[in-house]
């Protein structure tokens, strides 16, 4: 995780929206398929692979900033979710919200995450916990994936906590489970609307007796297990995740040196989550240190949700990994690049800068890629690549070094930059 292959002075040269070549900026310049190319020098920055984000709960109405104040001042996350607050408020506001305010919102929030550096996204239903609403919210995610830049994986989180509904009687949950997999894990599979499958295992969410029989359900359709997994408690979530050979276990608050031997000899990814505890004030961080120290996978995500986690900044969220969790600046852009890929079982298309791989890519107005988080609390992404194509730029552009358009018109023909920058703008499809 600490090699990152770091190129001097390099260059990047795209061709169809893939990478073609790779190397230092005199090797490329070299080829005949470079000198044709438009050429756009982003003048000493660093560039990235674009970011890729594997866990968020993109859909949502509003925030819970209420919840936030009150957890400011004592209560807990858990007592406020036992109240009727925390993720049944969310429920509550979803299941009532119109669908151009819900897309509109997400519209806005994708945007930012790609302002932030972030080319792919995994995003998750669960806040809808009825088929109506769950298939809104993933028919949502579908139909944004075709509007916006930002590439969208979906996840059906149907097993995020029992609906209010079903609460009332004594066999509310085994009804709502059967549900989750008899009527909703197979339109979820008929439908296409997802291809992972995640359960929230937790102390006042599932168990793991309860998630084992989901994601058997959700194997035979065809979808990947991913998990919400020892958050709050220890519950043996991680155990389950290795079990049914999940593409990932994420929080990992809790688990101990036997969960953490077993997760390194898995192929399971541990994704940190740290946003999580920042914004909900616990000072108890998944070990991510003994985690890559004994091997495992690991990811960084996240987890962009209104209750425990309301930032969609990957940058943010490795500064945190680093200053939290001891994490160094090159296994934190690792865990947030071609690890997050691997968990999404993307890794063969994104996450790195490799030729063949889609042009993904991200350039930070820093020289230093340690940069990135050391900067915390500020976006210095000063241009996002989709598939070669420019979805954020940063206007005007910020240092003294910077390509800038010609402040008059002259005879001369803009150089190839100038002419990019320009064509950016004017197209409107920077975002
Ligand atoms: O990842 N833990 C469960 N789900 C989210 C929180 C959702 C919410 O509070 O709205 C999480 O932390
Ligand atoms: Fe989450």
């Amino acid at each position: 995780m600490r090699e990152l292959g770091i190129v001097a002075d390099g260059a990047v040269l795209i061709e169809e929206g893939r990478i073609a070549a790779v190397g230092t900026r005199r090797e490329i310049e070299r080829r005949a398929d470079a000198r044709r190319a438009l050429k756009l020098d982003i003048a000493g920055r660093i560039l990235v692979p674009g970011l890729v984000d594997s866990h968020t709960h993109l859909i949502f109405p509003v925030s819970r900033a209420a919840e936030y104040e009150q957890r400011i001042s004592g209560a807990t996350y858990e007592e406020i979710a036992r109240s009727g607050g925390g993720i049944l408020s969310t429920v509550r506001h979803l299941r009532a919200a119109r669908a151009p305010a819900l897309e509109r919102a997400a519209l806005a929030f994708l945007q930012e995450f790609a302002a932030h550096g972030t080319t792919t996204l995994e995003a998750k239903s669960g806040y809808g916990l009825d088929w109506p609403s769950e298939r809104r919210i993933l028919r949502l995610l579908r139909e944004l994936g075709r509007q916006q830049p930002v590439e969208i994986v979906p996840t059906f989180l149907g097993a995020h906590v029992i609906p209010p509904e079903y609460r009332p009687h004594k066999t509310g949950a085994e009804e709502y489970i059967a549900r989750v997999c008899k009527d909703m894990l197979p339109a979820v599979a008929r439908e296409k609307l997802a291809q992972f499958c995640d359960v929230f295992v937790d102390r006042g969410a599932f168990t793991v007796d309860q998630a084992r029989r989901i994601f058997a359900a959700a194997r035979a359709l065809g979808l990947v297990p991913r998990l919400h997994a020892e958050q709050l408690s220890h519950t043996g979530a991680a155990r389950l995740a290795i079990e049914v050979g999940a593409a990932s276990a994420d929080h990992l608050e809790q688990v101990d040196t036997n969960d953490i031997r077993a997760l390194a000899k898995s192929g399971v990814t541990c994704t940190m989550l740290p946003g999580c505890n920042f914004h909900l004030g616990l000072r108890q961080y998944a070990p991510a240190r003994a985690l890559i120290n004994a091997g495992a996978i690991v990811a960084l995500a996240t987890d962009f949700n209104p209750g425990t986690s309301p930032t969609l900044s990957l940058p943010m969220t490795m500064a945190l990994a680093c200053t939290q969790m001891r994490m160094t600046p090159a296994e934190a852009l690792t865990a947030c690049t071609i690890n997050a890929a691997h968990s999404l079982r993307l890794d063969a298309r994104i996450g790195s800068i490799e030729v063949g791989k889609d042009a993904d890519l991200a350039v930070f107005d820093l020289c230093d890629y340690r940069e990135i988080p050391y900067y915390f609390g500020v976006n210095y992404c000063w241009m996002t690549v989709k598939r070669g194509s420019t979805v954020y730029s940063r206007q005007p552009a910020t240092r003294a070094d910077s390509p800038r358009p010609p402040k008059t018109r002259t005879r001369r023909a803009p150089r190839a930059t100038e002419a990019r920058m320009t064509e950016i703008s004017d197209a409107g499809y920077a975002l």
